[in-house]
């Protein structure tokens, strides 16, 4: 069952009931103003950190679900209705919500009334732009009172949920003309306050929650809406809010519009008072004054439009498929785009209180965006990389606000060294920008002890190479890419980390993924040595990879799958002697993506078993069978229930490795297959059994042993994003980005007759043909550059600017 549908001129899904299974939510914001905004209004605001620069207040794990936003109250006669069904939930004639690209538009109509919320946050200002337009289209006139409400966030997201023995004294405003202020501890620690303005005088305003709601009220039914009337009520402590009243009569046909914004300012320490006790609002007066019409309101929308077609104009394929063409182009791009804007932090499942950025997450993301913003991207490799420690392992977060490595969550995660040498190494064939090597970069945030980055990539290399356990595998640490796979800590309080702390903490437990990612950035590394002309080291290099592949296939081979690992004690886990977690998803991917057992036989058999054991309709499942108790040498893994997250969930993120590692093996009708499965596109006519966005993967979908087996959790904010970017874009249609040039190497369905890709690189269009007329999964029979046939399929790195034509036919 579908709740709406894609429209893909326009670039927006269409959600055409407002009673979606779970909010859908849209992301608005691309530099440091972000606010998440749902299907019916709700949602917040926040300045570059969810947690500390939160401006208003959303309640997670709230009843009714989501009724804190952006909401309008429209009271016509004696029918109270908003816009967007939410918080009041009057039946609405018609409504629609159009989520696009950074931008979001909400209209209902009741009795002859439509009124449309336009919300985005426009480019280079630290607001949030809300244009609402009433129309009257009943043959009668109309007059009816319409009312703006948000409640203010007194900053810190945290504190503000849990120090009320403070907060509840602190909150200050000030209201001056259309504009009212919310200055909560702007007079001690803080330059910064937020603005809420409209563009016309209202007929009166709230900014006392306890006003305009009623202390035993709700916002479904507001003390003031319902009496028709604002109190012009000041807030003193409590609870901060902004809510205005506009009066408006409408002849029949008439439209009305009036814009709003939700600002926020900084001033300096010496500038910040206008009078003793009255904040200095120039700057607000200015940002208020750039969007006062409905010129200036579309001019912003218009550029907001402009960037996003130039950030997705870098990789835009046309195939017959509509399903394949809107993910590529539209959907799965724009993820991306938000997994590095927001890497775990904000989202309608990650409260933006918790986590900072992670460096293995934020290493991964690069997969997914370099392709667009090339220079953020560098800028994002150097900031993880000042993190990391002399010993080459690393932290396992750092914070966005000071760049600075969490010392709470500390180091110790031994997969992290070896995913900066795959985000540089992504970003070296995207860019072909050596000189990023040679950047000056810290250690541990330490200026004393920086480095040039290429020795960042050496000891995360040695870091992996030099922690080998008793088998010669990678030592696991805390934990490797499966953060709850805990092999070294015995965590049996409540309360107690899984990852943390722990008695075993020893030199046993050992990663058979940790060797597949060494195996395969392994030859990364050595690829790029080679390039730096560091010839003795890239051989030294090369020696240890193919030395850990042997000892993949002699300890890490179970006979039809690779293994998980080994655990403190020195037992497999992931092997046919185990009662459960017989078989893991992760090395199979990675060690196949890595050649291992490519032409031994390992590597096809593996695939075999995964499609075997771990497929399902939904999805290829983590492990099978699930952990049905909990056992304390495993870990958090097996606290979750059966088919949940880690414990055999269909881990989206993780589903592309096998299709990527389909691929290696040339088998194009499968990695189709597990691409599409989980695609959202795909799976959209299951909206109901999947619930969340269908514009967007999901983290996790429920495993077959899960009670709700099909629903899927936490959207958005996955590596799931880039992972499956850089499947369908290099691994299946074939476009991939290499140290020396353009590859093409499609593996595709049998059945797929061709597609055309036009692809911007290292400045220059490649605009790319590829056939299919003997109906092959894999190979290329032959290539025409500018009609000119080409040898070997690589194609050569054009000057900026220039466009070629590239004819590629598939076949033996
Ligand atoms: C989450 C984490 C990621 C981890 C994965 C598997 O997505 O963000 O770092 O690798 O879970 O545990
Ligand atoms: C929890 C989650 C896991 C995530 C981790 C991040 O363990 O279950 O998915 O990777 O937190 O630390």
């Amino acid at each position: 069952m579908k709740f709406g549908h894609f429209d893909d001129v326009n670039k927006e899904y269409v959600i055409t009931a407002p009673d979606t299974p779970l909010p859908w939510i849209n992301y608005l914001g691309n530099e440091d103003f972000f606010t998440i905004l749902s299907n019916t209004c709700g949602g917040y605001s926040f300045y570059r950190d969810a947690r500390l620069r939160r401006l208003t207040r959303y309640r997670y794990n709230n009843c009714p679900l989501d009724s804190e936003g952006f909401h309008i109250y429209i009271k016509d006669g004696n029918i109270i209705w908003n816009p967007g069904w939410q918080p009041v939930k009057t039946p609405l004639d018609s409504y629609c919500c159009r989520h696009g690209l950074g931008y979001s538009v909400i209209s209902g109509e009741k009795n002859g009334l439509s009124a449309k919320q336009e919300f985005l946050v426009p480019m280079g200002n630290n607001c949030l732009l809300m244009r609402v337009t009433c129309e009257n289209k009943s043959c009668i006139s109309k007059r009816f009172s319409l009312f703006p409400y948000l409640e203010f966030c007194l900053w810190d997201a945290l504190d503000d949920s849990s120090n009320f023995q403070r907060n509840y004294s602190t909150g200050e405003v000030e209201v001056s003309g259309n504009a009212i202020y919310h200055k909560t501890e702007y007079r001690e620690r803080r330059n910064h306050y937020a603005v809420f303005w409209a563009n016309r005088d209202p007929a009166g305003f709230d900014t006392s929650r306890d006003s305009f709601i009623g202390t035993y009220g709700s916002p479904a039914v507001p003390d003031a809406v319902i009496s028709g009337c604002c109190k012009n009520s000041v807030a003193h402590g409590w609870q901060p809010i902004a809510a205005q009243q506009f009066d408006i009569t409408l002849g029949p046909g008439e439209a009305y519009s009036l814009i709003f914004g939700l600002g926020y300012i900084e001033n300096s320490d010496d500038d910040k008072w206008e009078e003793p006790g009255i904040i200095n609002k120039a700057q607000a007066r200015r940002m208020i004054s750039e969007y006062d019409s409905d010129e200036a309101f579309s001019r912003a929308f218009n550029d907001l439009r402009d960037y996003w077609e130039r950030l997705l104009s870098n990789y835009r394929i046309s195939s017959s498929v509509e399903k394949l063409d809107r993910m590529v182009n539209i959907w799965n791009q724009y993820q991306c785009m938000v997994t590095f804007n927001m890497s775990r932090s904000a989202s309608y499942f990650e409260s933006g209180m918790g986590r900072g950025m992670g460096f293995r997450d934020s290493c991964q993301d690069l997969f997914g965006f370099v392709h667009m913003i090339p220079e953020r991207a560098r800028e994002r490799i150097l900031d993880i990389a000042s993190t990391q420690l002399p010993d080459g392992s690393a932290y396992h977060q750092y914070q966005p606000l000071t760049k600075k490595g969490n010392l709470a969550v500390g180091s110790g995660f031994n997969d992290d060294p070896l995913w900066l040498i795959a985000g540089t190494d992504a970003y070296l064939r995207e860019t072909g920008d050596w000189s990023i090597l040679n950047e000056s970069v810290d250690f541990d945030n330490d200026a004393s002890l920086a480095q040039p980055l290429i020795e960042h990539l050496r000891r995360s290399f040695s870091f992996t190479a030099s922690h080998l356990g008793p088998h010669g595998l990678p030592l696991i640490g805390r934990a490797d890419w499966n953060d709850c796979l805990n092999l070294n800590c015995f965590s049996e309080h409540p309360g107690e980390s899984f990852q943390i702390t722990g008695a075993n903490e020893g030199p046993v437990a050992e990663s058979v993924f940790i060797a597949g990612m060494f195996v395969k950035y392994g030859k990364a590394w050595v690829d790029i040595l080679r390039h730096m002309k560091l010839d003795s080291e890239a051989a030294e290099a090369e020696a240890a990879v193919l030395s850990m592949e042997k000892t993949v296939l002699e300890h890490g081979w179970d006979g039809e799958w690779f293994r998980r690992a080994y655990d403190a004690f020195g037992h497999v886990v992931g092997g046919r002697e185990c009662d459960e977690g017989q078989i893991f998803l992760e090395p199979q991917g990675m060690c196949v993506m890595a050649g291992i057992g490519k032409d031994s036989g390992e590597a096809e058999k593996a695939l075999e078993s995964v499609q075997k054991y771990l497929d399902t309709k939904y999805g290829v499942v983590l492990l099978t069978p699930a952990y049905t108790r909990y056992r304390l040498e495993l870990g958090e893994i097996s606290s979750y229930p059966p088919g949940y997250k880690e414990n055999a969930g269909i881990f989206c993120h993780n589903n592309p490795w096998i299709t990527c590692a389909e691929t290696v093996l040339g088998h194009g009708n499968r990695a189709f297959e597990t691409y599409s499965r989980i695609c959202p596109s795909y799976t959209e006519d299951i909206s109901d059994i999947h619930r969340t966005e269908p514009y967007v993967y999901s983290q996790m979908i429920a495993g077959k042993d899960a009670a709700g087996f099909g629903e899927a959790k936490n959207s958005w904010l996955t590596g799931t994003a880039a992972w499956t970017f850089l499947s369908i874009s290099q691994a299946i249609l074939g476009i991939k980005p290499t140290l020396d040039g353009l590859l093409i190497d499609p593996c595709i369905p049998a059945d797929c007759k061709g597609y055309s890709v036009s692809r911007r690189y290292r400045g220059a269009v490649y605009n790319i043909t590829v056939k299919n007329p003997a109906s092959v999964e894999y190979g290329i029979k032959e290539i025409r550059l500018n009609g000119d046939i080409c040898h070997g399929n690589l194609l050569p790195v054009l000057p900026p600017g220039e466009t070629v034509d590239v004819q590629v036919i598939m076949g033996a």
